[in-house]
């Protein structure tokens, strides 16, 4: 793989209606199920997101790595609240904006193309933040979630859905093989190491859900539809970029069976403005 592919590009994998992109997704997903999302996000964790954030009309929320937008937009039809997403991918923020408009929510889901890592939002701005699937590309994850932090009010949510492991010395192999699934750098993270940078950035936890058996089914899928359609996929996003995720998922899968791997929901919140001393 050339260097020049390595980064966050996701702009190949993001023009959902190519021909190689819409066997991946047809592999993956019914189509009631495509929702337009890039991950291994299922319609299950949006419907228990919206449920426990209690998100309403009225709810500002932020969607950190938006991706192609069809959680952002689902979750505003869902919900009936207001969506921003946050996307980094040019092509991702385009197909978001389409998707928007085609469910007529215009009006209530918007996209930013910009870094996660430097939020070109005011203090304060959201009730709840969400993001799925995105954790692995951030190097400084305390970073990242004080940019959070500041962005929602004191008392709001943040909800990270990620995958997580527990890979240690002597993993070397493994790493290599995940190390550049997506074309993204994979900086994983233990449940344990979430919990602490959470804290560390000034969150107070609040509640966390480990999702094993539709996720495994998730990553089995997007490897299968990688083997399936090899050929094809090669054709477009390149033989060495395809191959390369057949060895990701792979090596992700073996990682779950082995109970080294799992999927994560951990909600955090702001903790809420302390009262003004007295006399001031
Ligand atoms: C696995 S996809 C998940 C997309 C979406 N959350 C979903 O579930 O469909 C990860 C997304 O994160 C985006 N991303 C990567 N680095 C980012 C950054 N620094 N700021 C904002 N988005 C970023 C990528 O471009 C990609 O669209």
């Amino acid at each position: 793989m050339s260097e020049a592919r390595i980064g966050v590009d996701y702009s190949e994998l993001h023009r959902l209606d190519s021909p190689a992109n819409r066997l991946i997704r047809e592999a993956i997903w019914s189509r009631d199920d495509d929702i337009g999302q890039q991950s291994f996000t299922t319609r299950r964790y949006i419907d228990e997101l919206v449920r426990r954030l209690g998100i309403g009309p009225g709810t500002e929320v932020l969607d950190v790595g938006s991706g192609t937008g069809g959680p952002a937009v689902e979750i505003a039809a869902a919900a009936g609240c207001r969506v921003t997403g946050i996307e980094v991918n040019h092509v991702g923020v385009e197909v978001g904006g389409r998707l928007a408009r085609d469910a007529g929510l215009e009006d209530r889901v918007r996209f930013v193309e910009a870094d996660a890592m430097a939020m070109p939002f005011a203090d304060a701005s959201f009730d709840v933040a969400f993001s799925l699937n995105v954790m692995n590309v951030f190097a400084d994850k305390v970073g990242l979630f004080r940019q959070v932090l500041r962005v929602l009010r004191p008392g709001g949510v943040w909800a990270l859905l990620s995958g997580t492991f527990d890979l240690g010395e002597g993993d070397e192999e493994v790493r290599r093989r995940l190390a550049r699934g997506y074309l993204i750098p994979q900086y994983y993270d233990s449940l344990a190491g979430y919990k602490t940078k959470l804290l560390e950035a000034g969150f107070v936890l609040d509640e966390v859900t480990e999702y094993i058996s539709d996720f495994r089914v998730q990553v089995k899928r997007w490897g299968d539809a990688y083997r399936t359609h090899e050929a094809a996929i090669a054709a477009e996003q390149g033989a060495e970029n395809t191959a390369y995720h057949i060895v990701y998922f792979d090596t992700y899968l073996a990682q779950i069976d082995a109970g080294r791997a799992s999927n994560h929901l951990i909600i955090a919140s702001r903790p809420p403005q302390e009262p003004a001393p007295p006399g001031r």
